[in-house]
């Protein structure tokens, strides 16, 4: 029965933190729950959660199904040994990082929240996907993953001890329209755990930064119109913003409306937005159906949120999207077309969001000479005027870069078939592929090899940020909005004590901020925060729990999901002691 061999998420190695490619064989595709338009009642949204727990939704743990509160007399204990290996003290250590400047976490509701049916919540395309097929989220699922909706407290404890000065993190569509279109209810209760949340923040001296969006649609979005396939999204959306907004913009001052769109678009190519195709729109074309559409949602949402405050409704804040991607550099200098496709993966990677919205309504010359109208719609004249300028600030999520070599088909023969499998960025993505000729070498250490990428490119950050800031000016500075390493083999090792060594992360995460600091000192790059990918080990979409992000473990099989300092927590903590300006 399952016999179609399905690519569902083929990213390329250098365009994101989740780079991987799966083929999950899927029969008949499951068809999505009948669309609640009308009425929305509580057995409406019982039907809902039907379709999804054909497999059951979880029970979280039983003495952590209320709110733990935080620990009296937290202490982090002492430094781990051989603290800090010395070659990596380097010449930045009398630098500061200017006044002012965010340090903190990141996290996104579906990876940490669990608690997915409380407080009336509605079910996400996630929850419904991950239990139909549970192939395509290594047999798990959102329903507990570090249960952060009833440990909030303890965590912020545990992370405030990490002396961070702001924590970001995602607000669940479906956890406040728990239909998600405009014209059903708001849950009241929903709308209250992020209260309690940004509460417990402020209360603890940390600045929040919310992100709208990171990549939870409202099931009953998918099942009417396919979600961001279809503009109904713009006005959908924009009502969840403006609630949101007006209920903690006075609280809120820095927003994110995306998280990355480029990534989340392209999971459109397959399951389980495969199972609403608006007629015309397939595999091929899905992704880029919901550029534009995300594009034009985040344009709006901005033009709502300036509003607010321009009325004096909400606070005076700053609001962006986190983009995401790089520019590698190429496999062979000397070679002219591997220089071309390191423009190429730029454009198509970073600049078909950036461009639009930092320099002229439109996409960059490449993505409009390879994409034709009839798959990425053109934006109207009046369209541009309000996506240019629809962002205070620059935010990357600025993972590993890597090189760029031309595809063996070359570059016009490859942009010009939609049918290649290099199109539409015709960068060659097979392993071979991923050092540098020119020395021989892999450009850094490899990550967990569960991601098919992400390496410790640290040295190329500086590269990064001037290209960056130069082609996507911002006066409001950049934020580097989450960057991480996923340390090789840790889910596979048994005692904690070796799981708490995590020294590869260790030297990815200060490598990385001494070149963030000269960055700052040398380059004279406005940079104004970083956000650490991630404060604790979470549920990582498709490939699940066993890839750890955390600078905390997570013990996932003690009832009450025990959390433990990694070394390189240690090791952020002591970094910012030195280095942050009081
Ligand atoms: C920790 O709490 C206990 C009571 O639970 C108290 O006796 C002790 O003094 C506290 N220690 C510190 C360092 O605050
Ligand atoms: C978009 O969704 C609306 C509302 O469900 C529907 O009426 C319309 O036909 C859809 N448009 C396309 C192009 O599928
Ligand atoms: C998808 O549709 C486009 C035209 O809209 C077509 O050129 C392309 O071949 C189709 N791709 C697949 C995989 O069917
Ligand atoms: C995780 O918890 C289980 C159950 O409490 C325990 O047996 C195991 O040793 C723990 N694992 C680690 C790495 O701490
Ligand atoms: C939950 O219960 C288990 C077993 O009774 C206990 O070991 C654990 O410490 C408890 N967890 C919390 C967070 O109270």
């Amino acid at each position: 029965m399952w016999s179609k061999l399905l690519n569902t998420v083929l990213l390329s190695v250098i365009t994101t933190q989740l780079a991987f490619s799966q083929s999950i064989p899927v029969g008949p595709l499951p068809s999505l729950p009948t669309a609640v338009t009308s009425g929305y009642t509580q057995q409406d949204l019982d039907g809902l959660w039907q379709s999804v727990e054909k497999g059951g939704v979880s029970v979280v743990p039983a003495n952590v199904t209320h709110v733990l509160e935080p620990v009296a007399n937290f202490s982090v204990g002492p430094d781990p040994p051989r603290f800090r290996p010395s070659y990596l003290q380097a010449s930045t250590d009398s630098l500061k990082f200017p006044k002012g400047f965010l340090y903190g976490v990141s996290t996104a509701a579906t990876q940490v929240e669990g608690g997915v049916k409380e407080g009336g919540r509605g079910p996400s395309i996630y929850d419904w996907g991950c239990h139909i097929l549970p192939l395509f989220c290594n047999n798990e699922n959102p329903d507990v993953t570090v249960n952060e909706y009833y440990q909030y407290k303890q965590d912020i404890q545990r992370v405030k001890a990490m002396g961070v000065t702001t924590f970001s993190f995602s607000i669940a569509w479906p956890r406040i329209l728990p239909f998600g279109t405009k014209g059903s209810p708001v849950s009241e209760e929903g709308l209250k755990f992020y209260d309690d949340f940004i509460d417990e923040l402020l209360k603890n001296g940390i600045e929040p930064v919310a992100t709208l969006f990171h990549w939870d649609a409202p099931l009953n979005i998918v099942a009417q119109y396919g979600a961001f396939l279809n503009s109904s999204v713009v006005d959908d959306f924009n009502n969840y913003a403006s609630i949101v907004f007006q209920r903690y913009g006075k609280k809120v001052k820095t927003w994110h409306t995306f998280n990355e769109p480029r990534v989340y678009c392209s999971f459109y190519a397959g399951f389980p937005y495969e199972s609403k195709y608006p007629d015309g729109v397939n595999t091929t074309t899905a992704p880029f159906t919901c550029i534009p559409n995300i594009i034009k949602t985040h344009a709006v949402a901005v033009q709502t949120y300036r509003n607010l405050v321009s009325e004096g409704k909400i606070a005076k804040g700053k609001i962006a999207l986190k983009h995401n991607g790089a520019k590698p550099v190429p496999f062979d200098p000397n070679s002219e077309s591997d220089q071309e496709v390191v423009e190429r993966v730029a454009d198509l990677g970073v600049g078909i969001f950036s461009q639009p919205i930092y320099v002229d309504g439109n996409y960059p010359q490449r993505v409009l000479d390879t994409i034709p109208a009839r798959i990425l719609r053109r934006f109207t004249e009046e369209e541009k005027k309000i996506i240019k300028g629809s962002a205070d600030f620059y935010a990357i999520d600025a993972y590993a870069t890597g090189a760029a070599k031309t595809p063996p088909e070359g570059i016009e023969a490859c942009a010009s078939n939609m049918g290649d499998p290099n199109w539409p960025n015709c960068v060659d993505t097979s392993p071979a592929a991923g050092h540098s000729l020119a020395t021989g070498w892999a450009l850094g250490a490899a990550g967990d090899l569960i991601t098919r990428g992400g390496a410790d490119t640290s040295q190329l950050l500086r590269y990064q940020l001037n290209w960056l800031t130069t082609t996507y000016p911002s006066p409001g500075g950049i934020y580097i909005t989450e960057f991480g390493f996923a340390e090789p083999f840790e889910a596979m090792l048994p005692e904690l004590y070796q799981i708490t060594w995590d020294e590869r992360r260790s030297n990815y995460l200060l490598d990385y901020l001494n070149e963030a600091l000269l960055a700052i000192h040398e380059d004279k790059i406005d940079l104004r925060g970083v956000f650490f990918w991630t404060p604790y080990d979470n549920f990582e979409w498709n490939l699940g729990t066993p890839v750890k992000y955390g600078l905390q473990h997570v013990n996932f099989s003690s009832p009450g999901l025990d959390r433990a300092y990694k070394q390189s927590f240690f090791q952020v903590r002591n970094f910012f002691e030195q280095h942050l300006s009081n």
